[in-house]
């Protein structure tokens, strides 16, 4: 493969300001303009804003004292989604969310609504639900003593009550945690401070206004132990420069080097990729219906179909849209005529300060969590969810549970995870686990970030920088 735009050139200075350059291929603005069904206008913007091209300091992906402040600083005080509504329908249903050395639950209550506790007994501190996972039950009680609270976070009952005539049960409610409800996710706050969810998520909500989050169920719900810390895990998804060098299979049909980035406050960033377009590293672009062809992941014996072939003043955007309109739409039995060919085809894919990742395009289903594991600055929970629109009748399935990979599994073994689509997770694992062993055995002082194309990794640790210098 000869490089069409020599990707491998030194760098220059050609007189524009930092942060100007771009990749000289059309842009998805330019690209999206050709679509037969329009983008939203939220899509038909951009929002690119420099923030300096200094490195960013290697300590920060394993010294201890960082990781510890980011714990203290980050993970006690920011919004973090604990489950899907779905995941907890009934009264009495729970799920246990954990992180770094925290453990708190969610349970819905009587009248429909969610309180959020801390998960660990007011007697000796056992945790009540021994681990991550959701369950259902009358009651919280307690598997070491039986001190048992009412879902709703009252103390209901103690063993031998006449040991403990100093314990006050109006004061021996379980400690809350602050719940929101946004888009069919269910977030908590551990701490009573800061701004309100959907304060803290602006423009999110405004964004996704017409994307229907809460009418999506999870197909499919992987997690897998990354070697990594859990910055360097999703900085590994926040920009697509890597995909020539990592994943050089992607190059056709990706516009890869012409992504468009862009920043919104402190905790929005997004990454807007056309697809059924040739990469602009490709010598011998692809004829349109070639693309179509590199586009399929899965069945592909579905080529024959006439539905695939790219007609007069058609290209393989608006052929791939069209098509995937109507056999999603009968296999999710879902009305999907709304949706543009950009909404149905492309990668777009939002990050949520401080560890989700979410992708409202219809054929690109996914949702990401990283979460640090214990106390380990090396160690990171990564999931992934499928989040499939729900029929427009009748019920949808019920959540999927969440299956578990081994660090050395390819992410290929989960159940519902294309061969194709997890070989490319596996190459970005293979990446995290030498950038973490590479980054300890540096010389040199951090990171050196492209000014355009990594500008979400700088504007994410920019907001990481700020959340740690609060008192
Ligand atoms: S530690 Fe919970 S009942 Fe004793
Ligand atoms: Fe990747």
């Amino acid at each position: 493969m000869v490089d069409a735009i020599n990707p491998h050139g030194l760098p220059a200075d050609d007189g524009r300001e930092f942060g100007e350059a771009r990749c000289p291929a059309p842009s998805v603005q330019e690209i999206i303009q050709g679509d037969a069904m329009p983008a939203p206008p939220v899509l038909a913007h951009e929002s690119y804003e420099y923030m300096g091209s200094e490195d960013i300091g290697y300590g920060r992906y394993y010294e201890q004292a960082f990781f510890d402040h980011e714990i203290e600083n980050i993970w006690s005080k920011c919004w973090q989604w604990v489950c899907r509504e779905d995941h907890i329908p009934e009264p009495g249903d729970y799920y246990v969310y954990e992180v770094a050395d925290f453990s708190y639950l969610v349970v819905r209550q009587k009248d429909g609504s969610v309180k959020g506790f801390v998960n660990s007994c007011l007697h000796r501190g056992t945790k009540l639900k021994r681990a991550e996972g959701f369950g259902s039950g009358n009651d919280l009680r307690c598997p070491y003593h039986g001190w048992t609270w009412e879902n709703d976070g009252r103390l209901k009952a103690v063993p031998c009550a006449w040991d403990f005539p100093h314990v006050d049960s109006a004061k021996y409610g379980l400690p809350q945690v602050r719940v929101g409800h946004w888009g069919g996710f269910i977030f908590i706050n551990p701490s009573d401070d800061g701004p309100e969810l959907l304060d803290y998520l602006a423009p999110l909500p405004e964004h996704f206004a017409d994307w229907g989050m809460e009418d999506r169920f999870v197909e499919l719900h992987m997690c897998k132990e990354l070697p990594c810390n859990w910055k360097m895990a999703q900085e590994a998804f926040l920009e697509s420069y890597h995909v020539l060098e990592t994943h050089p299979q992607l190059m056709t049909g990706v516009g890869d080097a012409n992504v468009q980035y862009d920043t919104y406050g402190d905790h929005i960033s997004r990454f807007y990729a056309a697809l059924g377009v040739n990469s602009p590293h490709l010598a011998s672009p692809l004829t349109e219906q070639e693309l179509i062809n590199q586009m399929l992941v899965g069945d592909r014996s579905v080529l024959d179909n006439d539905a695939l072939k790219v007609g007069e003043g058609e290209n393989a955007r608006i052929v791939m849209a069209r098509f995937l309109r109507n056999v999603m739409g009968e296999k999710y039995k879902t009305d999907l005529s709304r949706f543009s060919d950009s909404e149905m085809i492309d990668t777009i894919e939002y990050h949520v300060f401080p560890n989700m990742v979410l992708f409202p395009g219809i054929s690109l289903p996914m949702v990401y969590r990283f979460r640090p594991i214990g106390s380990n600055p090396d160690r990171t929970l990564f999931e992934i969810l499928f989040l499939r629109p729900k029929p427009d009748k009748g019920h949808a399935p019920e959540p999927a549970e969440p299956h578990y990979v081994s660090e050395h599994e390819s992410y290929s073994s989960a159940p519902g995870m294309d061969a194709a689509f997890g070989a490319v997770y596996d190459q970005d694992t293979d990446n995290l686990r030498v950038q973490q062993q590479g980054v300890k055995t540096s010389r040199k002082h951090g990171e050196t970030l492209a000014n355009y194309q990594e500008v979400r990794i700088r504007h994410f640790n920019r907001t990481i920088d700020k959340y740690l210098e609060q008192k």
